[in-house]
């Protein structure tokens, strides 16, 4: 049966069609328990979603609707390691990788092999080929190799190692990463190249260079063991590279890309904060695990995080999504979310291979707070487009210098506040605000939101919001019949690429161009006399 027909969608659907005309104001003067009703807490976070658009009926058909997705079946399925990525035949063992003691052995002896190397790194035992210590360390890679550990890096930096830069480079674009080695010293610069596959274009070409620029001041080869590390699941190319099975940390086919920061790929983080760190990491995302495995379907944070997803965009009609992180350390967080979420469910062919026909994963955007105010909310508070908004914020700074950080969250708390409730004529004219100038300072309201709070900007907690928004992706997956783990959209654009570098290269000629569209062609013309 199709997803829109099964019974508990078309009781929301009855219910959306009577209910998704009502205001925030009204649902909270007709509620006082509003708060305690639609906020859960687990393990020091507050997640309040009583500025989403739902009432306690909402709420139960959205649980009848997770029920009847079996998104508990589907969890166990997951965790038990079941073969749930279909189009690719693979588990989704991700959670495996944070299980402390009861991780399976050969994530244990990867971990064992990522803290020798911050240990000598740190110590000042890695030694380059001039026998110095290392002082910067480069991640090249790109999607999940790349923006796992570079957002988390950033989330920690209050937390950063002395006395080793982490730099990360991920675009083919030559301007990241020729400036970055304009600064650095080869005798003292570690390589990680980061690649699940050893085939991402970008990645390699990157590599190339840095190994290139390495060897011009090293002459000679030897040098590449002392500096370049791989991460990857494919060893044979690894060694194509000339990157010597000691350096390689391997994961494997049933971790995801950008399920990946646990894994070794977490190794340019783990430099970067230090190894203690990087196991706290795991602990909260261990946490969060459990949390989303036993928690009650009505307090299960990750799965009402999704269930609220749903109902925005099938139900409301939003067709974005912003996150709000006030927090600067976490402004890479929404860049993170957009492939976490935007890759695992942007998609319409469901696990029977037929088309869905209906949004699924909302197109994810949205900065730190509160530089975002100066920007772009002008449009969330008076733009007349629905945009739901996650806000997130920490009780106490990652950085208390006096001064900054009640202001920051009275911002955020007070653009919660506004978007939902917004500012009638009424308060205007008691306000004593000229009727010709009224209607420009109207604020409709509505705009639903939720507000999560951690304690602190700290490794464990960063890993607890991590797991989070892992399992929503994966619940919004099950409840759209999605397989949230594979990405064939990529792959298309990859292809076309190839075809059309090669007729750039001159390799073959115009004839064989004609496959292009009169556009491309054109565009293809036009650059083809300067490259
Ligand atoms: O092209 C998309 C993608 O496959 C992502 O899913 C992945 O995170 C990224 O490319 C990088 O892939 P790899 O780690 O294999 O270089």
């Amino acid at each position: 049966m199709k997803l829109t027909e099964t019974p508990a969608w078309q009781a929301l659907n009855a219910h959306a069609a009577t209910f998704s005309r009502r205001h925030l104001r009204d649902l909270f003067a007709a509620d006082d328990g509003r708060f305690t009703r639609f906020s859960r807490s687990f393990d020091g976070l507050l997640l309040d979603f009583s500025k989403q658009r739902i009432d306690a009926e909402t709420h139960r058909l959205l649980l009848d609707l997770a029920a009847a997705a079996d998104v508990a079946g589907w969890r166990w399925k997951m965790l038990a390691g079941e073969i749930i990525n279909h189009t690719e035949g693979r588990a989704v063992r991700h959670v495996a990788l944070r299980a402390g003691d009861a991780a399976p052995p050969e994530v244990r002896a990867v971990l064992a092999q990522m803290a020798a190397c911050c240990d000598r790194v740190h110590s000042g035992g890695w030694r380059g080929y001039s026998d110095e210590r290392i002082s910067d360390v480069v991640n090249i890679g790109i999607g999940g190799s790349d923006l796992g550990p570079r957002m988390a890096a950033r989330a920690l930096a209050a937390a950063q190692q002395p006395d080793l830069r982490v730099h990360f480079v991920s675009n083919v674009d030559a301007a990241d990463i020729a400036p970055l080695l304009a600064r650095l010293n080869p005798r003292t610069t570690l390589f990680i190249i980061a690649s699940k596959t050893f085939t991402t274009q970008e990645t390699l070409i990157n590599a190339r260079t840095a190994r290139a620029w390495l060897l011009a001041a090293a002459g000679s080869e030897e040098a590449v063991a002392r500096h370049f590390i791989a991460i990857s699941t494919a060893r044979e190319q690894t060694r194509q590279f000339g990157i010597a099975d000691a350096n390689v940390f391997e994961f494997w086919d049933w971790v995801g890309g950008r399920f990946s920061l646990w894994s070794a790929i977490g190794l340019s983080l783990a430099l970067a904060v230090g190894w203690s760190r990087f196991t706290e990491l795991l602990a909260g995302a261990r946490a969060m695990d459990e949390h989303f495995a036993t928690a009650p379907a009505a307090d299960n944070l990750p799965l009402t995080l999704a269930l609220l997803s749903l109902w925005n965009t099938d139900f409301l009609g939003a067709p974005t999504a912003a996150v709000l992180p006030y927090s600067q350390s976490l402004e890479l967080l929404p860049s993170y979310l957009q492939q976490l979420e935007m890759e695992s469910n942007g998609k319409q062919t469901d696990r029977a291979g037929e088309s869905l026909a209906i949004p699924t994963n909302p197109v994810v955007w949205g900065a730190a707070g509160s530089n975002g105010q100066h920007s772009f909310y002008q449009l969330l508070h008076q733009g007349g487009r629905l945009i739901p908004c996650d806000f997130i914020a920490l009780s106490d700074s990652d950085f208390p210098l006096p001064g900054h950080h009640r202001p920051l969250l009275a911002n955020c708390l007070a653009q919660s506040a506004a978007l939902a409730f917004g500012q009638t004529a009424e308060e205007l004219r008691a306000a004593g605000v000229s009727e010709s100038l009224l209607p420009y300072k109207l604020f409709p309201g509505n705009q639903p939101s939720s507000t999560l709070l951690l304690p602190r900007l700290d490794a464990y907690s960063l890993g607890q919001l991590l797991a989070l928004y892992e399992h929503k992706t994966f619940c919004l997956g099950v409840l759209w019949h999605i397989n949230s783990f594979d990405q064939w959209g990529v792959e298309l654009g990859k292809t076309l690429a190839g075809r059309i570098e090669r007729l750039l290269a001159g390799e073959y000629n115009n004839d064989n161009g004609k496959a292009f569209d009169a556009s491309t062609q054109g565009l293809l013309s036009a650059l083809g006399k300067k490259i």
